[in-house]
């Protein structure tokens, strides 16, 4: 079992997991849009593992006999002025993710909940290769450009993720 407190405090992570999903769903569609097959990719697949993330707290809470509270989730940005804008706002979410785990994480320690300690250890450490993934391909559109053949070039890489 635990804390009520926990329980909230998790309840708003799935909130915040399913938010980035709609945010991620809304950039594969502008990508889409703007003829970025590889991009609309890339960010359909990031949709799809950030619901997973969700539904990963869901069972946890689930399985720990707490009360599931689903939120409204906000619109999220509908378009963007290039790729390039798209994932330097990635960046930034994951960033703001990352805020989000880490004082999850502060707040099992306090309670010393070890069973929420040891679930979050799996976010600290995707987190980081979140944030890892979307800076190494703002690096290489900075490196090729964000326009034309470099674009080009970056899309068609985007488009192999599974
Ligand atoms: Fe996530
Ligand atoms: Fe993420």
């Amino acid at each position: 079992m635990i804390s009520k407190k926990m329980a909230d405090a998790l309840n708003g992570q799935i909130h915040w997991e399913m938010y980035s999903a709609y945010v991620y769903l809304a950039m594969s569609a502008n990508s889409d849009t703007l003829g970025l097959k590889g991009c609309a990719n890339w960010f359909m697949a990031q949709y799809r593992e950030e619901m997973e993330h969700a539904m990963k707290i869901y069972d946890y809470l689930l399985e720990q006999g707490a009360e599931i509270e689903l939120m409204a989730i906000d619109q999220p940005q509908k378009s963007y002025p290039s790729a390039l804008a798209m994932f330097e706002t990635a960046l930034e979410h994951e960033k703001d993710v990352t805020r989000r785990i880490h004082k999850l994480v502060d707040q099992a320690i306090t309670e010393k909940d070890h069973a929420t300690q040891i679930i979050l250890q799996w976010f600290v450490t995707e987190q980081v290769e979140e944030e890892a993934n979307v800076s190494e391909i703002i690096g290489k559109m900075k490196m090729v450009g964000d326009k034309g053949n470099g674009l080009f070039m970056i899309d068609r890489e985007l488009a192999n993720r599974e």
